[in-house]
């Protein structure tokens, strides 16, 4: 069938809508049409990360939208389902057994090298293969191809324009509060870099009952909206960051998480943490961090990472409706929708720090 996706043509391009082919969905896929795709920081990083013979190629991995046609080896999926879609995983390796389908052993290969696990394509241009599968998905379209694995069915009377970013961004702060952390009354949490992954965080940490919440962040806006979820506000350009954190978590945080990806305030984040306190970092793009070895030894600090927030989607999607439902998990206005066409827009709005969650809409 044809469809429109938006397609980055060259490493670091913008987005372009065009027409493409869509083969499928084989035995073992779906077809979504798409209601609404969440732009994370991944899809924006990916442009210039991967390699200039990636491309072109179609991102997007927080697809929602209803199911058109299910492969005659699917189960548990009927077409009309509603969906919200993430990252795929086997579901049947060691690390899937045992609930951590963030680190499957096949995750590369599922999610990130643009191919079906057969090497086609399912988008093609002119004859040409267009690089997709990305998270499963390549949801930065009309339609697309999905898996039984990375749809998570949801109740039809819900708005799927609000639960799109439920598959990754705010599944990944979520996660990593209540799968990772999992902090206590007595625990502080300072989260560098309050995007859309880090107030997810911060919303989840509420709902657990942490202690002390800091929000970093230069942007003030941001810092605002995360003192709606109780967190103390720290400008990262006045003097000193580190100490400001120190002195509002009385003494370190038990708990930092960075979402800044900058390898300066990753450091940060480290000697912000108090005695035997843990650090997070989910940000993606730099090579290498710095970190302060004299620290980390003389107070047993952890530095360590996560994928999705330790997340299963399966598990975690409808957690997180769950818990909006009761009113512990309202992210609804982070949200800022845009016509498909206005893509490359939605990216400089979030880039330039004016809108929390860009969302796709067709
Ligand atoms: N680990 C995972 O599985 C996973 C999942 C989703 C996203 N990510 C990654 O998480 C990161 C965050 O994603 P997002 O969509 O929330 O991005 P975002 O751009 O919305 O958030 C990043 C925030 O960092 C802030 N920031 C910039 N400089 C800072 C500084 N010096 N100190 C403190 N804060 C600073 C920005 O103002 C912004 O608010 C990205 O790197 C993304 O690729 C990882
Ligand atoms: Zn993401
Ligand atoms: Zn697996």
């Amino acid at each position: 069938m044809r469809t429109t996706v938006a397609v980055v043509n060259e490493q670091g391009g913008d987005f372009s809508l065009e027409e493409v082919d869509l083969e499928g969905p084989r035995s073992d896929e779906v077809l979504v049409r798409m209601v609404a795709t969440g732009l994370c920081h991944t899809d924006i990083t990916m442009k210039g990360f991967l390699p200039a013979e990636m491309f072109p190629n179609v991102f997007g991995h927080e697809g929602a939208g209803v199911v058109e046609e299910v492969g005659a080896d699917v189960s548990g999926i009927e077409v009309g389902d509603h969906v919200v879609m993430s990252f795929r995983s086997c579901r049947t390796c060691a690390k899937c057994s045992a609930g951590l389908v963030g680190y499957c052993e096949s995750t590369l290969l599922l999610n990130y090298m643009g191919l079906r696990m057969d090497g086609s394509t399912s988008y093609t241009r002119d004859g040409s293969p267009v690089f997709g599968s990305f998270f499963g998905q390549s949801s930065l379209s009309r339609h697309a191809i999905a898996y039984a694995d990375n749809c998570v069915v949801v109740d039809k009377s819900l708005d799927l324009t609000r639960l799109a970013p439920y598959g990754c961004g705010f599944q990944t702060g979520a996660g990593t509060v209540l799968n990772v952390l999992q902090p206590g009354a007595d625990d502080s949490l300072a989260v560098f870099g309050v995007g859309a992954v880090g107030l997810a965080a911060l919303a989840a940490a509420r709902y657990a009952g942490a202690g002390t919440l800091v929000a970093v962040d230069p942007l003030a806006a941001r810092r605002d909206i995360a003192e709606r979820f109780g967190a103390i506000g720290v400008d990262p350009t006045d003097a000193s960051v580190v100490d400001r954190v120190r002195e509002l978590t009385g003494g370190g945080a038990s708990y930092a998480i960075d979402t800044t990806a900058i390898p300066a305030v990753v450091k940060q984040a480290q000697q912000a943490l108090a005695v035997r306190g843990t650090l997070v970092a989910l940000g993606l793009g730099p090579e290498e961090y710095t970190l302060d070895a004299i620290d980390l030894l003389q107070n047993g600090k952890t530095v360590m990472a996560s994928v999705e927030g330790d997340s299963d989607p399966q598990e975690m999607v409808p957690r997180l409706i769950a818990m909006h439902a009761a009113g512990d998990f309202d992210l609804d206005d982070l949200v800022t929708t845009y016509p498909f066409e206005e893509i490359n827009s939605a990216v400089a709005d979030v880039l330039a720090g004016k809108v929390v969650k860009p969302l796709l809409v067709w």
